[in-house]
């Protein structure tokens, strides 16, 4: 069994100026054979939202949805930390809300961390939460639970925003999270936030000088093929592969050269 990845070991590896890499699963296959090959990190991002249910937004996600997804990726998991993302509406309508849900995540699902999107606002959510022993991993950014407050999914921080950005990281910092999410940030801000904290950042659509990256694993191995932002790299065309593979079970299927006689059964 491989040692597991802990907020320690993350935290060395920043220290060392090693690069963390997060990749998002929901499911248990995915989550195993990312695992295998050594990930160091494994996010459950509302994100499933978009790319499995087919929803627009993240913002319908819920809790219990969030809590089968997470629970299934930590069965299938040995050694990379698991995070769980906190959906929309779970956290900030009071802090005793928060805590309770991100104890669900922890508790009934088995993840070993959980993130929340925004800035100050949350502080003392997560002071709460990181006293009773609940890891915390700040997204600041582009939050795409506020999508209709930003008015769309536009890289943040430009201008104005940039000295915001910083003030909410170091916010978060003191507020005791472990890491944190830059998404869709210029890639010189990122690197003053980055320089600026004694945390991780990990970026996704922040340029390569955050202490890790993370991608949606769906965008990143091409499944997910009409999303072409451009950050993003797709280390594989599976889309292809599925239509591909399914079309010739489907001709092979109806020419009945499926299955031949190496799977059948015989008397
Ligand atoms: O939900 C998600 O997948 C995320 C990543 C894009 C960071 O939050």
């Amino acid at each position: 069994m491989p040692a597991p990845v802990t907020l320690r070991t993350l935290q060395n590896r920043y220290e060392k100026q090693e690069p963390i890499t997060v990749i998002t699963a929901y499911d248990a296959t995915f989550a195993r054979l990312v695992d295998e090959v050594g990930i160091d990190a494994i996010l459950v991002g509302d994100s499933l939202g978009n790319v499995i249910q087919g929803f627009r937004t993240t913002i319908p996600v819920t809790l219990d949805e969030m809590v089968y997804h997470t629970a299934a990726v930590v069965r299938a998991t040995r050694r990379a930390h698991v995070i769980a993302d906190m959906p929309f509406g779970s956290y900030g309508a009071s802090v005793e809300d928060s805590v309770r849900s991100a104890a669900r995540l922890l508790k009934e699902a088995g993840a070993h961390a959980v993130k929340l999107e925004g800035g100050a606002a949350f502080v003392p959510d997560i002071r709460r939460m990181v006293d009773i022993g609940i890891p915390v991993m700040g997204h600041l950014g582009l939050t795409p639970q506020s999508v209709h407050k930003l008015g769309g999914y536009s890289v943040q921080g430009r201008g104005d925003a940039g000295p915001q950005l910083l003030q909410d990281a170091l916010a978060l910092q003191e507020a005791g999270v472990y890491a944190i999410v830059l998404e869709m940030v210029p890639a010189d801000l990122a690197i003053e936030v980055t320089q600026a904290l004694r945390i991780p950042t990990i970026g996704i659509g922040a340029g390569n000088g955050t202490s890790g990256q993370v991608l949606v694993g769906y965008d990143m191995l091409g499944l997910n093929d009409g999303f072409s932002p451009k950050f993003l790299k797709r280390y594989a065309n599976l889309a292809d592969t599925v239509r591909e593979a399914t079309a010739t079970y489907i001709s092979e299927v109806g020419d009945r050269s499926f299955p031949g006689p190496e799977h059948s059964f015989k008397r």
